[in-house]
């Protein structure tokens, strides 16, 4: 990745506060008894060719069928094992399943996003290897500052477009003018939060980059800025390549190196430095300790969705343990661990635990995957991606590493 000074990226850093549907699922063919157990979308939406304003309402029978399954909730005996090391504990998973039993209320949280959101419906194409039409569901924001960047923001796994949900508003309305502001594009994945999953193979890393430039085209933004993380990141990698002529610049806090051959060489003979140590044994380390969720998801996302979409307090401890090993001391809540598991759990969570089977086809972490490019490059790498590293690294289009101490990003 190429990192240069940029204004933007700069002034982006400043800001971090820390057609019908074409879905082939209909109720019609529920053979299910049951309110709220089909395979449906779970809630209303319909999807155009052009922007149509939204407001989220999520079957209520879904909903209440839900929480009894969280009722439901077989724990797992524990053993005398160090705090976390398998997986999140008895203790914590049945705290979690009190709260969603006894003080957890969905239609305040829905009640919340359609109030603070403004959220549409649309649907977008992409290129030639994947032809089917894509709906989408986003919040935008246009700033009313003159000046303010068109960004478009992609997230990862497993999130939203509420995890843009502390910057959204500060990005598009800063509090004075020696800030930049920025007309926020924020959307749910397809397969994440009310964005449908496709209902085809195809859709990998590199079609969703073509489809997010028509679909920023079809906002009427011709050059855009782009903020990414996570899987989002191996979206705008492709974006910088493929859309080159629209996207003004790229920063992502997600800025995923792999040592090539030489690097390990280099490595096993001793010849590395201190820094380049650190973040080759603390990937190795993630790689390893880490990274199970990956090799399932990528290789047989239906066969474990078939445990996860099955049981939400399961699917939420899926989640939790990887949240909980990147996020530094964060403690997240109940409250929070609730609402972002029915981000991924209303729609299923095949359709968005898929996504890495697609990206992984088209290379995801291995970043000599990637076309180079030249758009201007800003990375952020956080503690937490690599537990105990105190360094960044990166790789610059020219090939080289460049290492920099770890300060606070934000
Ligand atoms: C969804 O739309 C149908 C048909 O208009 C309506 O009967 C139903 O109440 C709606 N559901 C929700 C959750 O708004
Ligand atoms: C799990 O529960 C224990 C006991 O209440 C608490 O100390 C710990 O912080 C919890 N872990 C997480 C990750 O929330
Ligand atoms: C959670 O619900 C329980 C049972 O209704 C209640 O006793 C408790 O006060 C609630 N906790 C909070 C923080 O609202
Ligand atoms: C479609 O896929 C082929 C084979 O991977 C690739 O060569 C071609 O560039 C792709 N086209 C687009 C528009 O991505
Ligand atoms: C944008 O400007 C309008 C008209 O001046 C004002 O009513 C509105 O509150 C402003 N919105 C924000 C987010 O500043
Ligand atoms: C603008 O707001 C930021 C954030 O609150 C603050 O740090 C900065 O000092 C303000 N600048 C001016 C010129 O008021
Ligand atoms: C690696 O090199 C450092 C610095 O020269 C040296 O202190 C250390 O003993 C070497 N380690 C091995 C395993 O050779
Ligand atoms: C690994 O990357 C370095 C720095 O970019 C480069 O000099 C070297 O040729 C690469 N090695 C391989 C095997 O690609």
């Amino acid at each position: 990745m190429s990192v240069r000074s940029s204004s933007l990226v700069a002034l982006i850093a400043q800001l971090c506060l820390a057609l019908p549907s074409p879905s082939p699922q209909s109720n019609a063919s529920n053979p299910s008894p049951y309110p709220g157990l089909g395979d449906g979308l779970n809630f209303n939406a319909t999807f155009t060719d052009s922007p149509q304003p939204f407001q989220l309402a999520v079957d209520p029978g879904f909903i209440e069928t839900t929480k009894l399954k969280a009722s439901l909730y077989r724990p797992s005996r524990d053993i005398a094992i160090d705090d976390w090391e398998d997986g999140p504990q008895q203790y914590n998973m049945t705290a979690v399943r009190d709260w969603w039993v006894h003080n957890y209320s969905w239609w305040d949280v829905q009640s919340t996003i359609n109030q603070k959101y403004q959220q549409f419906t649309t649907t977008v194409h992409s290129g030639e290897n994947f032809t089917h039409p894509i709906p989408l569901h986003f919040a935008h924001h246009r700033s009313n500052r003159s000046d303010a960047i068109p960004i478009l923001m992609l997230h990862g796994w497993p999130s939203s477009f509420l995890e843009w949900d502390q910057v959204i508003d500060p990005m598009a309305s800063p509090p004075n003018t020696s800030l930049p502001a920025f007309h926020v594009v924020a959307p749910n994945l397809p397969g994440f939060g009310f964005s449908p999953a496709p209902a085809y193979p195809g859709l990998g890393s590199r079609e969703m980059g073509q489809a997010f430039d028509n679909f920023m085209h079809q906002l009427g933004y011709d050059r855009y800025a782009i903020y990414t993380t996570d899987l989002g990141t191996f979206i705008g990698r492709w974006m910088v390549s493929d859309a080159e002529a629209s996207i003004v610049s790229h920063l992502t806090d997600f800025p995923f190196v792999t040592p090539n051959a030489t690097d390990l060489a280099r490595y096993a003979a001793n010849q590395t430095t201190p820094e380049e140590n650190a973040f080759i044994e603390e990937e190795n380390n993630f790689l390893t300790e880490h990274a199970g969720y990956q090799a399932v998801h990528s290789t047989k996302p239906l066969a474990l969705s078939q445990a996860l979409t099955d049981s939400p307090v399961g699917f939420l401890g899926w989640v939790w343990h990887l949240v909980q090993a990147a996020s530094d001391v964060y403690q997240y809540t109940p409250q929070q661990l609730i609402t972002n598991a029915l981000m991924l759990y209303i729609p299923g969570t095949y359709g968005n635990v898929r996504s890495y089977k697609e990206f992984w086809r088209e290379g995801a972490l291995n970043d000599t995957a990637y076309p180079s490019s030249n758009v201007p490059t800003g990375v952020t790498q956080w503690p937490s991606a690599f537990a105990n590293a105190d360094v960044i690294l990166s790789r610059t289009v020219s090939g080289l590493y460049t290492v920099q101490k770890q300060g606070n990003a934000c």
